[in-house]
């Protein structure tokens, strides 16, 4: 065992200012209802995201069953979406009723198989069962291809939910992520990087959609001086408090993407050579926030498995955590359609996700890297 302290997979980095702002809030004693520090985050994510529009709620998964919900995707429907992605994507299609069908990633980009999405259209074109809906994911900070899987589902009709719970920061074709489908989704949960302790976003440049989600997630209280409601609502709206500790994290926005990106480019040059380990590909398209450094581990070249240097980690007190389980291997998915998914297993099987806060010193970094490297002398294997 080790006596050092435990080093975190991506833990909340405070920008300096928090406490400020949120002492600003109780001073004011804006607590609730919603307030100007909500109005303020919406309007300063919506820029973020470059579209006109932005509801702030309680979580990422509340987002992204409010826009399925807008979208009136309901039982019966069918939903696209990678099978590579966490859980929330998949479990929010279900929340209205509907079935998710999952489709592979490719090996350049680890997100979203345009080519599986236009087979997948077609096959369903001919079969005239479209489904109600795709939502492609930005992986861990970066951007799915957006110009193919954009023109594919304009052609289909297929409207697009940009799931870009982990992606706030990276863009597309110089593009900031979250505005590229009709409603673009953020997550401010405590692992992101930036977050509100717990908190979402739903932002579309459809600016009656956001109106209609911030009624429903207010519990659709029509207009009366008594409760009157015409359909059901959601307690999903975002306290003023938590948007205040959101805006000074926001600002911080650029400096804690250059910190994961200057983390990511550290592991590389500390760790890419050892045989065996690999590092997620940024394609040419767009440019990462590098949420999470991931890498891929091939055991035979390696000599160990990701699942030893796991915990190798462990063992040090440093928390590292496999690549995304595929949707498609998830028990509560047993069944569910799917195209393709080798990539998707491949990168379970290989991938590790290793400590990339904002706030990770260098020190720490190098501690992490030791570890690994140590564990492939070890075996005969590393070369330092
Ligand atoms: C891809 C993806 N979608 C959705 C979510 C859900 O966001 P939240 O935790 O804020 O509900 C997350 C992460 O938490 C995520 O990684």
């Amino acid at each position: 065992m080790t006596d050092h302290p435990r080093i975190y997979l991506s833990p909340p980095h405070q920008a300096g200012g928090e406490l400020e702002a949120v002492r600003r809030v109780l001073e004011s004693n804006w607590l609730a209802p919603l307030g100007p520090e909500v109005d303020a985050f919406e309007r300063e994510m919506a820029k973020a995201a470059g579209v006109g529009h932005a509801a702030a709620l309680v979580s990422g998964t509340a987002a992204l069953h409010l826009a399925l919900r807008l979208l009136g995707v309901g039982a019966g429907d069918e939903v696209l979406c990678p099978t590579l992605t966490f859980a929330a994507t998949a479990f929010a299609i279900d929340y209205v009723g509907a079935k998710p069908v999952f489709l592979d990633a490719t090996e350049g980009s680890w997100t979203l198989d345009p080519a599986l999405l236009v087979e997948e259209l077609e096959l369903r074109a001919t079969q005239g069962r479209l489904p109600a809906a795709v939502i492609p994911v930005d992986l861990y900070g970066q951007c799915c291809d957006y110009e193919p899987i954009l023109e594919i589902c304009g052609e289909y009709r297929v409207p697009v939910i940009e799931d870009a719970a982990e992606a706030l920061g990276a863009s597309y074709r110089g593009r900031p992520a979250g505005g590229f489908g009709r409603f673009g989704v953020f997550s401010f949960n405590g692992n992101k990087i930036v977050t509100t302790s717990g908190g979402g976003m739903l932002v579309s440049d459809d600016e009656e959609a956001i109106r209609r989600a911030r009624f429903l997630a207010s519990q659709a209280r029509d207009p009366a001086p008594h409760y009157e409601h015409s359909t059901i609502g959601y307690n999903y709206r975002m306290s003023n408090l938590l948007a205040a500790v959101g805006r000074v994290q926001l600002a911080a926005l650029d400096a804690k993407v250059a910190a994961r990106r200057a983390i990511f480019e550290r592991y590389r040059e500390w760790l890419g050579h050892l045989p065996g380990v690999g590092f997620m590909p940024e394609p040419e398209w767009g440019r990462a926030s590098r949420w999470l450094t991931c890498i891929t581990v091939d055991p035979d070249a390696f000599g160990a498995d990701r699942e030893a240097i796991r915990l190798a980690l462990e063992a040090e007190n440093v928390e590292s955590r496999p690549v995304w389980k595929p949707m498609h291997l998830q028990p509560v998915f047993r069944g569910a359609s799917r195209r393709g998914g080798e990539v998707a297993e491949r990168l379970f099987r290989d991938g590790l996700c290793l400590p990339s806060g904002s706030g990770l010193s260098e020190a720490d970094q190098e501690r992490v890297c030791g570890i690994v490297r140590g564990l492939g002398e070890e075996l005969g294997s590393g070369r330092t």
